[in-house]
């Protein structure tokens, strides 16, 4: 949109011949336009149902052009009756069944659902994509891993659309990458990827994707195909997943370990006492936050459960399963395509020097608060439901 305003700025005030022979054009233009349209009075134009004079108001903002009076004249004369025919019937309508707050529109105009893709200003719009990306990629990133993300970026096809968040504000050095042009760049300063997804990856904007990666940005991709890891998680059902981790680097779950023998694992074994119940976290029904995947109903609920103040996102994991059922079938660990995490403390460094400590002391600290308060909200909001319900709650909720 701002782009749009300043070409069309910029075009009129160029050098005065070049104005004057454009505006000549212009003129031309409209005028053509203007003899079109009395001559076929049902084209586009004429459907919106605005009064013309907003017509001539837009067309003018948008080009300098002073033509508005005549076509005002000739607009409003044809389509006086037309429009109040349209109050009437629209002041009819009235569909309960549509989204809250839209019941005065006709459903057949309704569009409660949006995708990423990326359109052209000129042209028929039918013809604007040359491929609707089934699948959703996005990093959270500053400049600093400019080229793992660029390695990490060319594991995806062009079956995926590319969302980068910029926690940095440094977008621009990113043009240089080819990839760069066809891909959604975010900027906001300083936040974390669960601020982004609950503020940009509405389920209903996202809807067109069948998977959505929401990952950081320190992963090491060398042995991952996005395609094949596709293929995987379909052939096992999986609604939520992660990449293997290269046992060898870092520390990690259990669960979350690469196994050499598989394609795919679902559960695992931990140390003696940390799994109440081996369905459930740590031992199954867990991926860790850092490279999820979720299938579209799944980032319906994840989305939800997403708290706007919690930006760090710890103890999100083991209540994913909350949303898939059963979720220690439908969450798991694909073998066969894997990453390891090099763990990079990016976005820790981002933290604030406070009371002599290190700002990345004071990230860690929020993190675990974050959990304790995460973990007490889900549980209250259980028991509530449960209380009401007139239901004794179980102890099932730990983890
Ligand atoms: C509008 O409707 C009135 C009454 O039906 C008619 O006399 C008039 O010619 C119409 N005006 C136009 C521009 O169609
Ligand atoms: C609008 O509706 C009213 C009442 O239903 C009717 O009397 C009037 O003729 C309608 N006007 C037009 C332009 O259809
Ligand atoms: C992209 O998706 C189409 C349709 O599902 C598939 O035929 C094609 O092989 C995919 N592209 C790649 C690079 O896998
Ligand atoms: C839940 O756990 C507490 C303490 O561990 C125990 O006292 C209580 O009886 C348990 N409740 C149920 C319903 O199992």
């Amino acid at each position: 949109m701002g782009k749009l305003g300043i070409l069309g700025r910029s075009v009129f005030f160029r050098k005065p011949t070049e104005s004057m022979r454009l505006f000549i054009t212009t003129i031309l233009g409209v005028m053509l336009g203007f003899f079109i349209g009395i001559s076929f009075p049902a084209i586009s134009i004429t459907k919106l149902h605005f009064p013309s004079s907003i017509i001539s108001y837009i067309e003018d903002k948008n080009s300098g052009i002073t033509t508005q009076a005549l076509l005002n004249h000739a607009w409003t004369s044809q389509h006086q009756n037309n429009s109040l025919s349209d109050v009437n019937a629209t002041a009819e309508i009235y569909i309960t069944s549509n989204p809250k707050g839209t019941e005065r529109l006709a459903p057949g105009i309704l569009v409660p659902e949006s995708d990423f893709y990326l359109r052209r200003l000129w042209g028929n719009p039918s013809e604007d994509l040359d491929i609707q990306q089934k699948y959703l990629v996005t990093f959270t990133v500053g400049l600093g891993q400019k080229n793992n993300i660029d390695k990490a970026v060319k594991k995806f096809s062009e079956n995926f659309t590319i969302l980068l968040f910029h926690y940095d504000g440094r977008t621009s050095e990113w043009d240089e990458l080819e990839w760069s042009k066809r891909a959604i760049h975010v900027s906001a300063r300083k936040q974390t990827k669960w601020w982004y997804a609950k503020r940009f990856l509405h389920p209903d904007i996202v809807a067109r994707y069948e998977y959505i990666f929401i990952w950081d940005e320190d992963l090491g991709v060398e042995h991952f195909n996005a395609e094949e890891y596709i293929k995987l998680v379909r052939k096992h059902g999986l609604e939520i997943s992660q990449p293997g981790l290269d046992p060898n680097k870092g520390l990690t779950w259990q669960m979350t370990k690469r196994r050499g023998d598989h394609e795919v694992h679902k559960e695992t074994e931990e140390r003696p006492g940390w799994c109440s119940d081996p369905h459930l976290p740590p031992c199954a029904a867990f991926v860790e936050i850092m490279a999820p995947v979720f299938s579209r109903n799944a980032w319906r609920c994840v989305w939800h459960m997403i708290q706007n103040d919690l930006v760090h996102g710890w103890g999100l994991d083991f209540a994913l399963r909350k949303c898939v059922e059963p979720a220690h079938e439908k969450i798991g660990v694909v073998d066969a395509q894997w990453i390891d995490h090099q763990v990079v403390p990016s976005l820790g460094n981002q933290g604030k020097s406070e009371n002599g400590k290190a700002p990345w002391e004071g990230v860690r600290e929020r993190c675990r608060r974050e959990w304790e308060m995460f973990q007490t909200r889900l549980a209250n909001a259980e028991n509530d439901y449960y209380k009401k319900m007139g239901i004794t709650p179980t102890n099932s909720t730990h983890f």
